[in-house]
C-alpha cells in the first residue's frame, strides 16, 4: 500500500510511519523543511517540502497522485488562531479536494475527541481550535471520499501498549502516541472501516480486534465477522 502523510514529521506521523514501513508498505509525506527530508529518506520516508499554509490543492494533488490512502495528522494542537485556521481547518479541506483531484479516495484524518478539556477553563484559543476540528469533521463527514475520522483522547508519550478502546463512542481519557499510530495503520489496512468516525482511548482490546470489531456488520456476516469482538461493556455513570 502506497500511503501519503501528511504532518509526517509530527509524533503520531513519524510513529505511523514506522509502522507503515515495518508492514511493507511504501510511506511519503509532506515537510515544512529540507533537514526533515534528509531525517526521513535515512528511515525510508521520501517526502516533498511544502507549507499546508500556501499550498494550494493542485499543488498538493501533484504530490497524492498514485496514493492508495492520505493520512491528515497535521496540526496546530490549539496554538494561535490563524494557524489552527490554515492547519487544522483549511488544510483539512485542501487536503480533502487533492485528494479527489488526484483520484484517492481514501482519507483517514486525526481529529480529538470534542468534549477534550471541558470544565479546564480553555483559553479561546484553545476552545476555538476545538470548534474548528469539529466543523472540519463536519466537513469531512460530507466528503464523496471513502474518510476515516479517528478522535484520539489526550495523547502521552508513554510506550506502546497493543491495546486501545474503539468505537463510535468513548469516554476523554488519554492514550500513548504509539497506540494512536498502530490503530491508525491497522485502518488503514482494514478497507471495511469506511466512512466511519471512531473515538480511541486507552484500553483492553489488542489493536487488530479491536479495528475489527469496529467493521460495520453486514447481513450473512459469519461467525468469524469481528462481531464477537464487540464489547458489551455496561458502562458505570456514577
Ligand atoms: N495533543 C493532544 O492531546 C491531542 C489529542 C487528540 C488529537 N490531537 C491531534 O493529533 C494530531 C497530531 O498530534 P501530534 O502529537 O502528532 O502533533 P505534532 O507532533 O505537533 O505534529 C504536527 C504535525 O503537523 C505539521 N504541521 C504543522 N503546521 C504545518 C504546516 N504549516 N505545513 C505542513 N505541516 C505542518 C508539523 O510539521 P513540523 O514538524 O514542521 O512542525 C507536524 O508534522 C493533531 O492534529 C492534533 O490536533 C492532539
Amino acid at each position: 500500500m502506497r500511503v501519503f502523510i501528511i504532518g509526517v514529521s509530527g509524533a503520531i506521523g513519524g510513529l505511523l510511519a514506522q509502522e507503515l514501513l515495518d508492514r511493507g508498505d511504501l510511506v511519503s509525506g509532506l515537510v515544512r523543511r529540507e533537514q526533515q527530508r534528509a531525517d526521513l529518506a535515512a528511515r525510508g520516508v521520501e517526502t516533498r517540502v511544502g507549507d499546508l499554509a500556501s499550498l494550494s490543492a493542485d499543488d498538493l494533488a501533484s504530490l497524492l497522485t498514485g496514493m492508495d490512502a492520505v493520512v491528515y495528522t497535521a496540526g496546530s494542537n490549539a496554538g494561535a488562531r490563524d494557524v489552527t485556521v490554515a492547519i487544522d481547518g483549511e488544510g483539512v479541506v485542501t487536503a480533502l479536494d487533492a485528494a479527489s483531484l488526484a483520484g484517492v479516495r481514501r482519507l483517514v484524518l486525526v481529529s480529538v475527541l470534542p468534549e477534550a478539556g471541558r470544565g479546564q477553563n480553555l483559553s479561546a484559543d484553545e476552545e476555538f481550535y476545538f470548534a474548528v476540528k469539529k466543523l472540519v469533521d463536519v466537513t469531512v463527514s460530507m466528503s464523496e471520499l471513502d474518510w476515516v475520522i479517528l478522535r484520539p483522547s489526550l495523547l502521552t508519550d508513554d510506550p506502546a501498549t497493543g491495546t486501545v478502546a474503539l468505537g463510535p463512542a468513548q469516554p476523554h481519557d488519554e492514550i500513548p502516541r504509539a497506540d494512536v499510530a498502530a490503530t491508525l495503520a491497522e485502518i488503514l489496512h482494514e478497507p471495511r472501516i469506511s466512512r466511519q468516525i471512531l473515538e480511541l482511548t486507552q484500553g483492553a482490546t489488542p489493536i487488530a480486534q479491536a479495528v475489527r470489531a469496529a467493521r460495520p456488520a453486514r447481513q450473512g456476516d459469519g461467525p468469524d465477522s469481528g462481531n464477537e469482538d464487540r464489547p458489551h461493556r455496561k458502562v458505570e455513570l456514577a
